[in-house]
């Protein structure tokens, strides 16, 4: 069962896991290195509060929607997707937790023969932005993946996402496509794909 407790402030998302920042196209290894840092402290030294990334649980589940429909609005998962998201894909499903609540979530799903995941979900309340908290959701996912022998993640992004395509960028991922119609009428989406180092 994964579960690493972080602590997590507004410079993480610039001294966290050097490692994994590849060039475009060359595979980037994504395992820690030694004397890699698991904590972080807030902007002015402040130790802000301590997060633990763990894998989701079943009891999460309501509050996973919850925080789901928080992030994404109309575009949440129905409870039942996510529910059958959780049965397919739960080891695969991680989840921020501060303690009083859950602030962020990541889910990947592995194709069979297990060669490309796809990300199928991030996200992280919008009160806890910019402090490294999706860079530290998505870095551990690929951690896991790397460790899973995935050659190849993947994943959409809506072309005006500058933040999330910020994010992709900066762990390594380039565009791979634009697919017009994606997700149907509207469904415009940037395809990009990441190599890992096996
Ligand atoms: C995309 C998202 C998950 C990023 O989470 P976050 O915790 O705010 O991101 P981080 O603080 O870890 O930032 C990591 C990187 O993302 C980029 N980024 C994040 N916020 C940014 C902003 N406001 N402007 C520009 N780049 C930004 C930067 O590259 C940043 O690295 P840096 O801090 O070293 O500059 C978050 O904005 C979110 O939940 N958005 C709504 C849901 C969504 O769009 N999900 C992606 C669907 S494909």
């Amino acid at each position: 069962m994964f579960d690493r407790s972080v602590a997590l402030g507004a410079s993480a998302g610039r001294t966290l896991l050097p490692a994994l920042v590849g060039g475009p196209t060359r595979r980037t290894d994504v395992r820690a290195r030694p004397g890699d840092r698991r904590e972080w402290q807030g902007e002015e030294g402040r130790p802000e509060g301590r997060l633990r990334v763990r894998m989701v649980a079943e009891e999460d589940l309501p509050r996973l929607a919850l925080l789901d429909q928080a992030i994404f609005v109309g575009a949440a998962y129905p409870y039942f997707v996510l529910r059958q998201l959780f049965d397919v894909h739960g080891d695969r499903f991680l989840v921020l937790d501060h303690g009083a609540g859950l602030s962020g979530y990541v889910l990947a799903a592995t194709v069979p023969r297990g060669q490309v995941s796809w990300i199928l979900g991030l996200g992280v309340l919008k009160q806890y932005r910019g402090l490294g908290h999706g860079r530290v959701l998505l870095a551990e996912m690929l951690r896991l993946l790397t460790d899973d022998q995935v050659g190849e993640v993947r994943l959409s992004v809506e072309p005006h996402n500058a933040d999330a395509v910020a994010l992709y960028r900066s762990l390594g991922f380039t565009e791979v496509g634009r697919r017009d119609g994606y997700f149907g009428r509207g469904g415009d989406r940037l395809i990009m794909a990441l190599l890992l180092k096996r």
